[in-house]
């Protein structure tokens, strides 16, 4: 039996529609950095806007908003790479968030370990991919 024009159109539709999802796809992809961010440590978008919450609330004010540290306090550390942030193991930052360091106050002393660990991922996205897998590593010898 010969195919209808009606039979062919709506093949010619069914086509177009998959173009136009694969198009809608790719655009989100383009125009959604934050989940591209996310996507470079491979972890839920929720952990990390978590994060900024809390980061946002407790430690903008000194480490900066884009982690360039020095604010209120000076000696507040940049938390973005720049400096050496990450050449500490997280277990060695847990107890500094938890109970405060030299000059950094104990801001963490209530955080569950769900928090901690969103605030952490939240200024880790600042490193480049060397800096993260070098962390990982003293992370591992230092648990
Ligand atoms: C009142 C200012 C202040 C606040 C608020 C603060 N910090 Fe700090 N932070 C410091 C200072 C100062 C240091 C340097 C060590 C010290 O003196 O205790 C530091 C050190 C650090 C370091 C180590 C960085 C390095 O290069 O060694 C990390 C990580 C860090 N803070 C994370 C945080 C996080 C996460 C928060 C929020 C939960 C926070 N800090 C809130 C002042 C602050």
């Amino acid at each position: 039996m010969a195919k209808t024009s009606k039979q062919k159109q709506s093949k010619k539709y069914l086509w177009l529609s998959l173009v136009g999802v694969a198009a809608i796809a790719a655009a989100a992809v383009f125009f959604w950095p934050k989940a591209n961010t996310s996507n470079a440590q491979g972890v839920p978008d929720e952990q990390l806007l978590m994060g900024e919450t809390i980061f946002k609330a407790n430690c903008a004010s000194c480490h900066g908003l884009t982690g360039q540290g020095h604010q209120a306090i000076k000696e507040a550390p940049a938390l973005n790479g720049s400096e050496h942030s990450w050449h500490h193991a997280d277990s060695q930052i847990k107890t500094l968030i938890r109970t405060g360091g030299v000059k950094m106050p104990a801001v963490g002393k209530d955080f569950s370990d769900e928090e901690i660990a969103a605030v952490m991922v939240y200024y880790k996205q600042w490193w480049g991919k060397q800096q993260r897998i070098f962390q990982e590593k003293v992370s591992k010898q230092n648990p």
